[in-house]
This record gives structure tokens, sequence and C-alpha cells, in this order.
């Protein structure tokens, strides 16, 4: 219609026309986009004179409106609803037994306090209550959202020092009887991890808690209890409440008038390394609290693949390529699922660089079969610039992987999804967003390289092995 160029321009979008009446517009939605920007400018403008000119005027009209259609869906288009609305993300469930849920006697807790009416549960309860055999919570269960929003929103009545563990933690208690389990921030976001410190002295942080839920949901294993992050006010909702005099009595002012603490526990518990705010404010990760250990008691498995935590010695799997021979033959790895659960929670610590997986634990009412809790994930994404392969030793050494697993991070790797992708949306319906982006780009581009890396893996495994894949996802199979 103007020139060459641009009469070129137009026959691209009756084709594309075409296409959406043919339904087949997915990969033509980014030259709708680019060619959008042009005829807002241009088109609206020329087309009324010279385009019905050529008696093409109200086809033309229509392809604009279509055109309209496809950018406005094309610029809300969630890269995450569409991960989550993708079939492998919504698996025909197990049928759940009634012994597939973890129930527990109610006397446990102050019946008094509650209706049986599950509308009245607080949603710390209802996140309890939905706890079944293969997986922690379902992705899909709205009371999701209202557990991360309790616990970012709701008044701190107490708060005391968690004992065990190594480095500090706070028990914080809100109304209605719930509890999550606090992580401050101890350093900045951006900072790497020192090269020189081994993995056993690192630092926890509290993004990586906030990162590994959200990772742990995107690869679709729903195993790490959700966890947010929180602003608080160190005076108000720390200091001036606590009961826990070891705690108050850690609390002091730096030289540059901050407030700062350090508590108390095995390390980094000092004067040396306090715990600051700005001036009073601190971010911190609030964790879901699992159902008590006296109601639902769990067990703890020292991991196969542990690390030595000494600075000299090397643990087996170190020096025995064939290790995984021996831990196949050993139960419970020996039979159902167990030793690809393993290989699941090794992908994902070396997504994240968690080298910190000494145990893991499962609830005891589920016997051996059931899922593995992901918990403690404090000393991941200590470092982008570095992957740690000796994390992927379990996947190596074994060749085996699920089936769901193996499609899910085939599905993450493709550009439409892409990991880095979906995971810098997610962590944006954090509250934290709102102070700094929970991960910064180069540990989100870091996940692209190492789910690369995993993939890489899978296929070596391929090249040299038969009966790599696991089949999950075949009826019958949990
Ligand atoms: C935190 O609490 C202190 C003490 O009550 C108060 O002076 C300060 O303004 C509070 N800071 C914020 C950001 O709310
Ligand atoms: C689970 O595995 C452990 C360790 O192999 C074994 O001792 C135990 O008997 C198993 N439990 C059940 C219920 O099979």
């Amino acid at each position: 219609v103007w020139n060459a160029n641009r009469r070129k321009c137009l026959i691209l979008i009756c084709r594309c026309f075409e296409v959406v009446e043919g339904l087949h517009c997915f990969c033509l939605k980014f030259k709708f986009l680019f060619l959008f920007l042009y005829l807002h400018n241009h088109l609206s403008i020329h087309l009324s004179s010279s385009m019905r000119r050529q008696s093409l005027g109200r086809s033309t009209r229509s392809v604009s409106k279509m055109v309209y259609k496809v950018v406005q869906k094309g610029k809300g288009h969630s890269k995450l609803e569409a991960l989550f609305n993708h079939p492998l993300y919504n698996l025909p469930r197990p049928e759940l037994q009634e012994d597939d849920w973890l129930k527990w006697e109610e006397d446990g807790y102050d019946k008094a306090a509650w209706t049986s009416d599950s509308e009245t549960h607080p949603p710390w309860l209802r996140f309890h209550l939905g706890i079944s055999r293969w997986e922690l919570y379902d992705r899909k269960d709205p009371n999701l959202a209202e557990v991360t929003h309790y616990l970012a929103t709701q008044r701190i009545l107490n708060v005391v020092q968690k004992t065990g563990g190594t480095q500090l933690k706070l028990l914080m208690s809100f109304p209605n009887y719930g509890q999550a389990l606090l992580k401050p921030m101890r350093q900045s976001r951006d900072a790497e991890t020192d090269v020189n410190l081994f993995y056993f002295s690192d630092f926890e942080r509290h993004n990586a808690e906030i990162a590994a839920f959200h990772l742990d949901r995107l690869l679709g294993f729903n195993r790490i209890p959700p966890v947010v992050g929180r602003l608080i006010n160190m005076s108000t909702e720390i200091k001036e409440i606590t009961t826990d005099r070891r705690l108050s009595r850690t609390f002091f002012t730096s030289p540059v008038g901050n407030m700062c603490f350090y508590g108390q526990c095995e390390y980094y518990c000092s004067t040396e390394h306090p715990v600051c705010g700005r001036p009073h404010v601190l971010e911190v990760s609030l964790a879901t609290m699992l159902p008590d250990l006296s109601l639902a008691p769990r067990r703890s498995w020292r991991s196969p693949w542990r690390r030595s935590y000494s600075r000299t010695k090397q643990a087996q799997w170190e020096k025995d390529p064939a290790y995984c021979d021996t831990v196949k033959q050993t139960p419970p790895y020996n039979q159902g699922s167990r030793l690809v659960d393993v290989i699941d929670m090794a992908i994902l610590d070396f997504l994240m660089s968690n080298m910190d997986r000494h145990h893991y634990e499962t609830f005891e009412k589920f016997g051996n079969e059931t899922f593995l809790l992901h918990l403690d994930n404090g000393r991941a994404f200590g470092r982008h610039s570095r992957d740690e392969p000796s994390i992927l030793a379990p996947l190596r050494q074994c060749c085996r992987i699920r089936r769901s697993t193996l499609l899910r991070l085939q599905l993450l790797s493709h550009p439409d999804f892409r990991l880095s992708d979906v995971m810098r949306e997610s962590l944006a319906r954090d509250p934290l967003k709102r102070v700094a982006p929970l991960l910064s780009e180069p540990h989100l581009s870091a996940l692209d390289r190492r789910l690369a890396t995993v993939l890489q893996v899978v296929r070596d495994c391929q090249d040299h092995h038969d009966d790599i894949i696991y089949n999950d996802l075949e009826a019958g199979a949990s």
C-alpha cells in the first residue's frame, strides 16, 4: 500500500489470518506482535483511506481485530500457567485409599478450637490434612496460597529459638496455633559462597529456602513444605515479644545503628556473625511446619550418597564408580520407587547446587512406599558461576530415572517453558519480590545450564545402558 516493503507486510497479515482460521497460530504469535506495533502506528491511520479504496475494507478491518486479539493473548502469556496446564503436570493421581492419607488421632489437637467444618480449619491444618502417601500437597489445592498468605501476613505472637540443626533458626507462632520456621537473611542476595569454604561450613540462605520450594514445585515433585518470604520488624516482632531469654540476651545495636542479634547455635552464632536489620527491618523466610512428630512421626534416612563432612576423607561413593550396584541391592533401594526418588532428589539438588543433603525423611505411617521429604534447603543457591557435578552422582552411577521426571525436565528445557523463565515468574509471586528478585539472573541462567547437563547425563546413560527409564506413567505403577 505504501511501498514495496510495506506491501509485503500486509501479505503476511493475510497469511496469518488464514492461519488463525485454521487454528494453527502458536509459533506465529511473535510475528503478530511485531506486526502489531507496525500496524498500530501506521495501519490504523493509513488503512482507512487507502486500503478500503482497494475494496479490501471489511476483511482488513476484521484482520486487524484478529491481530489485536492474538497480540493481547501474547502479552498476557504466562509460561508458568502454560507449564502447569500441560498434561505432564496434570497426570491422573493414583486413587488414594484410606491409609494413603496422613491422618492421626485428632486428640492431638485441641478439638474444641475448631468445628468439623473444613472452612473453619486454619490453612496450616488444612495443609496437614492434605498430606498423602505420594506428595506433600496437591499443587492445585487453593489452600496452598492461603497457607503462604497466612504466614506472610498474620500477627507474630511469639518467637523462640529452634533447637537441632547447626545454624540459627527461629520458631514463630501465629494466631490459631500456626507455626513457621524462620531463617534470617545473613548476607546480601548476590554474595557467592567463598570458594574456599567447605559445603558444611557454608551459611544458610533465606532466599534459597524460598527458591527451593518453588523449584521443587516446578519440577512437579511437591515434596518441600511451602516457604514464603516476609519483612519483619526485629524490634516489635522478635525482641519485644520473645519469651526466649537466651535469644533476647543476644540483641545489640551495631556501630551504624542497625539492630542485630546472633542467638545460640553451633555455627555462626556470635557477635562476629550477627543477623542485622536495616535498621529494624529484616528479610526472612518462613517455612510451613509439618505435623508435630508426636502426631505424625517421621523416619530419617541417611543418604547413600552422603558426603564425608570432613576436610580430608572421601565417601565410598566418591571412590567406587560401581557404588550404585551395591545400593541397588540394599533395601529399601532394591524395590519400589525409592532409588529413583533419591535420584529425583539429586537432580533437584544439582539444579540448585545443594551439597548438604546428608539425610532425607519420610512419614513413618507410609512405610517404605512413599515420597521423600526434601527438607532443609538453606545451603542451596550459593554459587551460580560453578556447577558441582558430584551432586549428580546418583544419576550418573545408577543410570535410572523416572519417566515423568525425565519428560518434565525435557519440557522445562523447551524455550516455550524454559526453567529460568518459569522460575522467575514463580518467584515473582513471593512478597519479597518487592525488595529484590529472590534469585539474581546469573542464578536463573545457571538453572538452564544445569538442566542441560542433567539431560546430557541421561543421554550418556542411554548410550551405554538399557533399562534406564523407570516407567511410572504406566497404569498400575505408582
Ligand atoms: C520497627 O519498630 C520500631 C520500634 O517500635 C519502630 O521505631 C520502627 O519505626 C519500626 N520500623 C518499621 C519499618 O516499621
Ligand atoms: C523398610 O525398609 C527398611 C530398611 O530396608 C526395612 O528395615 C523395613 O523392614 C522396611 N519396612 C517395610 C514396612 O517394608
